[in-house]
C-alpha cells in the first residue's frame, strides 16, 4: 500500500454536490501510510450532511477492497478548512505562480495550469496580479472585455475556457501603475480577491509579477496561499532568481508545491524525437532537488505554445496532444495530489499521455 494507491482508491468517492471526487477536490489531507495502515483527514462542506456521515465508511471500504480486509484505515472527518483567512474568496486552494526572473513563462504556466484544472472539472479562477505587464487577458483572448459590477457592487469575473478570471491590468491604468507601492498593491489585491463575486472555487491561481521584491512579498502576505509554483528556465541566471523565489515563500511559510522547468528543450517538428537543450539541461530539476521541493516537469519550447498564447486560447485547450500541453496537464495533476496530501514532498508518479 502506497500513498499513490490509497489516493487512487479514494478517487472512487464522489462528492454528490460537487460531482467531483474527493481527491480532485483536495479534500484528502494529512495522508500517512505505514505498512498496512493508512490514516488521513477528509474535509467536508457540512459535517452533518448524509454524505459526510457516510464518507468515512466508504473510504474504508474502497481501500480495503483494494488492499484487503485487514488493512487498517483511520479517517478523521473535519468541516472544511478555510485557511488562515486575511481574505477569503470562495477558493479552497490558492496557488501562486512565481518566478523571480521575468519572461520565463509564469503567465503561460499560470494560464495553462488554470485551464488544465478547469478541464479536469475543478471550479477554477485565475487572477493576474501583474499591474505593470498583464498578459493573462491576451493569453485568454479577453483583452477587450471588461468585468461588470453587480448590484451589490461586486466585480463579476470574466469567464473563458471554463476559468473565471480577473486581471488587475484591466482595471488599473498602466501609466499610473508605475508609481504604485506595496500598500496600494496590497489594497488592490484585497479588493480584487475580496470584493469580486467568485462564487465557490476549488482553485484560484494567482499569476505574480516577476521578481521577489516588495510588491511580490506584499501579495503573498495579503492572501492565505495554499502553495506556490515556481517557474524557471534551465539557465543559470533564471535558476538563481528562482532560488530567491523559493526563499521568499519559505520566509512567509507558504509551501512550495514545486518547480516547473519551462523552455526545457526544443524538438524540431520534423525530428520530434530529437531534443535540443538550448538553455542547458536539467537545471530546474537540480534546483528542486537541492531545495527539497518537488519537480513538476519540463515544458518544451514550442512554436505552437507561443502562438496559442498570442491567439488567446491556452494550449491545453487548443492542442491538448502537444508535448507542452501534456506537460501542463501532468503538472496540474501533481498540484492536485500535492494539495491533497498537503505537506507531501514525495509526489505519486502520475502516468500521463
Ligand atoms: N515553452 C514555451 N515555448 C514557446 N514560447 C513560450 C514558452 N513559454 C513562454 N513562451 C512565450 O514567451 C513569452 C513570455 O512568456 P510569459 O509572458 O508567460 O512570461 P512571464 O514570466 O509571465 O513574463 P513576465 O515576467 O513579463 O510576467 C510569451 O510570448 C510566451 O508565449
Ligand atoms: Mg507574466
Amino acid at each position: 500500500m502506497t500513498r499513490k494507491s490509497v489516493l487512487s482508491a479514494l478517487t472512487a468517492i464522489v462528492d454528490p454536490d460537487r460531482k467531483t471526487d474527493i481527491v480532485r477536490l483536495g479534500r484528502v489531507q494529512d495522508l500517512d501510510v505505514k505498512g498496512n495502515r493508512a490514516a488521513f483527514t477528509v474535509s467536508v462542506d457540512n459535517p452533518g450532511s448524509p454524505f459526510a456521515q457516510r464518507v468515512a465508511d466508504r473510504c474504508r471500504a474502497v481501500i480495503q477492497a483494494k488492499h484487503g480486509d485487514d488493512t487498517q484505515v483511520q479517517v478523521n472527518i473535519v468541516g472544511i478548512r478555510r485557511g488562515k483567512v486575511p481574505i477569503r474568496p470562495g477558493a479552497n486552494h490558492l496557488i501562486a505562480v512565481a518566478s523571480g526572473k521575468g519572461g520565463v513563462g509564469k503567465s503561460t504556466v499560470a494560464v495553462n495550469l488554470a485551464a488544465a484544472l478547469a478541464l479536469r472539472g475543478f471550479r477554477t479562477g485565475l487572477v493576474d496580479t501583474d499591474i505593470y505587464g498583464p498578459s493573462v487577458p491576451t493569453m485568454f483572448g479577453v483583452e477587450n472585455e471588461r468585468p461588470r459590477v453587480n448590484k451589490a457592487r461586486k466585480i463579476i469575473p470574466l469567464e473563458k475556457h471554463g476559468v473565471r478570471l480577473l486581471s488587475m491590468g484591466l482595471l488599473v491604468d498602466p501609466s499610473n501603475a508605475v508609481i504604485w507601492r506595496g500598500p496600494m498593491v496590497s489594497s488592490a489585491v484585497r479588493q480584487f480577491l475580496g470584493d469580486a463575486e467568485w462564487g465557490t472555487l476549488d482553485f484560484l491561481v494567482l499569476d505574480l509579477p516577476p521578481g521577489t521584491g516588495d510588491i511580490q512579498l506584499t501579495i503573498v502576505q495579503t492572501v492565505s496561499l495554499t502553495g506556490a509554483v515556481i517557474v524557471s528556465t534551465p539557465q543559470r541566471v533564471a535558476l538563481a532568481d528562482a532560488r530567491k523565489g523559493i526563499a521568499m515563500f519559505e520566509q512567509v511559510n507558504v509551501p512550495v508545491l514545486g518547480v516547473i522547468e519551462n523552455m526545457a528543450f526544443f524538438s524540431p517538428p520534423d525530428l520530434p524525437d530529437r531534443k535540443y537543450y538550448l538553455f542547458g539541461q536539467g537545471g530546474a530539476r537540480k534546483l528542486a532537488k537541492s531545495s527539497g521541493v518537488p519537480f513538476l516537469g519540463e515544458v518544451p519550447l514550442e512554436q505552437r505554445l507561443r502562438r496559442a498564447g498570442d491567439e488567446g486560447v491556452p494550449i491545453v485547450v487548443a492542442a491538448p496532444e502537444c508535448a507542452s500541453a501534456r506537460a501542463f496537464a501532468a503538472a496540474a495533476e501533481h498540484i492536485v495530489f500535492a494539495v491533497a496530501g498537503q505537506a507531501a514532498t514525495v509526489l505519486p508518479e502520475i502516468e500521463y499521455r
